[in-house]
């Protein structure tokens, strides 16, 4: 989406993989303190984004939006001027129909969703100073063709406030999976591809509820032609640091991630985070991928089903290729600089996690354990097209 903002993946923190409907604005404060002082922010960790359940059930007799008066007595406004005093931005949740998820499922009152209020409710987010929006379908019900419709309602609500607001959409919830169904670059600056994520490896879902990160991954790497600045493929919200993954799985969460130009938005208690945890999160290595300004997502180079290669061309002309290895056992998992793109007869290769280098004429080779993903950073040699990425569907200019 063409509105200025997340021209790289956008980065940040999310209330709800954690925390659900059990948040407060002492909570949200000290998860910004917490954000600046671990470093994240520095790192570029800059979204705080209060999901579900922040709202006042009833809207006031003017049908204004209000916070939750208990949860959040200072008001929605002072939380924003709290993180942007921090240098963070300010991350909100609605959804475009009547209930959300939390007065779906759990029993969460009102209906306060936006609607016949877009217009009303956008301006109110630029007044609280509302940097991000994610804006969530949560509907049995609704065409594909009624979910374009809507969500470009409040693209264009948000458009018309006149402040840059990053917008966030899930077509995905209790609904039919449109996420991998169309390129939503036109509607959105990102949009979820699957339904929710869990704090697991595999869950043996295609594309239900809910997924483990294996499945998330192999319904987003086919998106890849989607990818561009302003517009993001969202595998979801990150589970690294939540106890469901061992320390290997966890660096692959972030490798895959991070080299599929997804927005790396975490979902930890980032007030109690050990060093495996933070170590993963602060990989400055993986976030320059992750953020290179030409915004590509990684193409698949190969998959034969336990060894899978994906390959990023970054800005400076190297190239980034991910060895992942999703059986279960240690192997050893190869590509060559010619699959990914690179021409000439000597390359620099650097481990992204160990920031070790080496030198290759040719041959790109990791022994990687189960689960696990080696990252290098190709330099070298010229830059071509990596295998794979002509074959990917091209991004669909125009609007809905
Ligand atoms: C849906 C979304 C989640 C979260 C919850 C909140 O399930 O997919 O990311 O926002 O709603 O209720």
């Amino acid at each position: 989406l063409e509105n200025g903002v997340a021209r790289t993946p956008p980065m940040g923190w999310n209330s709800w993989n954690t925390f659900g409907c059990n948040i407060n604005e002492t909570l949200i404060r000290q998860m910004a303190d917490a954000i600046v002082n671990s470093g994240m922010r520095d790192l570029g960790y800059q979204y705080v984004v209060v999901d579900d359940c922040w709202f006042n059930p009833n809207r006031d007799s003017s049908g204004n939006l209000q916070g939750d008066p208990s949860r959040f007595p200072s008001g929605m406004r002072a939380l924003g001027d709290y993180l942007h005093g921090k240098g963070l931005k300010f991350g909100l949740y609605e959804v475009p129909l009547d209930k959300t998820c939390a007065q779906y499922f759990n029993s969460y009152p009102g209906a306060t969703g936006s609607q016949g209020h877009e217009a009303q409710d956008a301006r109110q987010f630029a007044a609280w100073g509302v940097d991000y929006l994610k804006y969530d379908w949560c509907s049995p019900t609704g065409t594909i063709d009624q979910q374009v419709a809507t969500f470009a309602k409040m693209r264009d609500a948000l458009a018309a406030t006149g402040r840059p607001i990053v917008y966030s959409i899930n077509p995905n919830s209790i609904h039919a999976k449109t996420g991998p169904q169309r390129n939503w670059g036109d509607v959105a600056n990102m949009w979820r591809t699957t339904e929710d994520i869990t704090n697991a490896w595999d869950t043996g879902q295609t594309n239900g509820y809910p997924m483990g990160i294996q499945n998330i991954v192999n319904v987003t790497v086919p998106l890849a032609g989607y990818a561009r600045p302003g517009a993001f493929n969202d595998p979801d919200m990150m589970e690294i640091g939540r106890g469901g993954m061992n320390d290997t799985e966890m660096r692959s969460h972030f490798a895959l991630w991070s080299i599929m130009a997804s927005p790396l938005i975490a979902g930890n208690d980032i007030r109690n985070m050990n060093s495996a945890t933070q170590t993963i999160l602060k990989n400055q290595n993986l976030i320059a991928i992750n953020q290179d300004s030409l915004a590509l997502q990684a193409t698949q180079v190969s998959n034969d089903g336990t060894r899978r290669v994906l390959a990023k061309r970054l800005a400076n002309g190297d190239v980034a290729v991910a060895l992942f290895n999703q059986g279960g056992g240690t192997t050893t998992v190869s590509t060559t600089a010619a699959a990914i793109g690179k021409t000439g007869s000597s390359f620099t290769l650097r481990d992204a996690w160990t920031n070790a280098t080496s030198t290759s004429t040719g041959t790109i080779s990791a022994s990687v354990p189960g689960h696990g993903t080696v990252v290098y950073r190709v330099s070298g040699g010229g830059t071509g097209t990596p295998s794979g990425a002509t074959t990917l569907v091209s991004a669909a200019s125009g609007r809905c």
